[in-house]
């Protein structure tokens, strides 16, 4: 793995390898020291949660870290991103951690400088979020291992999410027993990657063993596809009275940032179900192993 970019590169193996490595330095207290390499950080979307685990994930393997102050980089300037990167590149960093809203560039970055750098995908648009796929699958593992005998509920705006197409990706290439997306017919994609969709809440939670709710991505919909927002609250929100479908011992996820009382109440997401702060906290977790992947794959 010299970048990592989307989970439909990655073997399974290599999946499997990277969620027991976040088991791993979960348990532990000694990890690894790189400190002859750093990482910089390049968020052209903001983030709170993928950019400080990133860079606590580097901290815990005594890495530097740059945050590239995007507002004050010659960026502003109008350098092209892959300058960026081949500038830093020549102070010697190696490692970027990149968000953008342009879907591929991580890609396309990658294939223009080559395998002198190594490009990790933080989030291109609407189209991948692998780390994510992987802190989510690792919460789901740690808790419900027999992933086959599982059933995956995702709900939500499904068109517009990188981290259900991200999702889906990880949920075939590890063999998820049943995955159901649930979205209302406007926030359906025209295809899918693994799993089936439904319009109807009741179908896609019944007997659900893990409900991931996404949130409503309203700077990412276009004019015709605004829902009134108090129907869709109505209709898919994650409340109590919906929780109740899925199996009493279902985990609640979310991505975050959640829009409390919209896709879901508060008592769900702080109740007893919810996985949500342990998402993040091994988010740290996953990205050291993303991180410990990718430099032993280099030296
Ligand atoms: N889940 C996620 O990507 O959150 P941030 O936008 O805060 O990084």
């Amino acid at each position: 793995m010299n970048h990592f970019l989307k989970i439909s590169q990655l073997s399974r193996q290599q999946i499997e390898s990277l969620v027991q490595r976040s088991l791993e330095f979960k348990q532990q207290r000694n990890h690894p020291s790189y400190s002859q390499h750093t990482v910089a950080n390049l968020f052209y979307e903001n983030s709170t949660r993928t950019r400080v685990s990133f860079e606590m994930a580097a901290h815990h393997l005594s890495m530097s870290v740059i945050n590239l102050d995007l507002q004050n980089s010659s960026e502003s300037k109008g350098e092209a991103i892959e300058d960026t990167i081949r500038t830093l590149a020549a102070m010697g960093i190696k490692y970027f951690v990149l968000r953008h809203k342009q879907e591929g560039l991580q890609q396309q970055l990658a294939n223009n400088i080559g395998d002198a750098v190594h490009i990790i995908n933080a989030g291109d648009g609407t189209h991948a979020h692998p780390s994510q796929a992987i802190l989510d699958m690792t919460t789901i593992i740690e808790q419900k291992p027999h992933l086959d005998k599982l059933k995956i509920a995702v709900l939500g705006n499904i068109k517009h999410s990188r981290v259900a197409n991200s999702f889906q990706n990880i949920c075939s290439k590890l063999g998820v027993g049943e995955l159901v997306l649930v979205a209302p017919e406007l926030w359906q994609p025209h295809t899918l990657k693994y799993g089936r969709i439904t319009a109807s809440l009741v179908d896609g939670l019944t007997d659900a063993d893990v409900v991931i709710c996404l949130r409503v991505q309203r700077e990412r919909l276009l004019e015709e596809e605004h829902l009134d927002l108090e129907s869709y609250r109505h209709n898919y929100a994650l409340t109590q009275q919906s929780l109740a479908y899925a199996k009493p011992d279902a985990m609640v996820m979310h991505p975050g940032p959640m829009n409390r009382g919209v896709e879901i109440d508060s008592d769900v997401a702080d109740g007893a179900q919810s996985f949500i702060l342990d998402q993040v906290t091994n988010g740290v977790y996953a990205r050291m192993a993303i991180l410990d992947a990718l430099i032993k794959h280099g030296s």
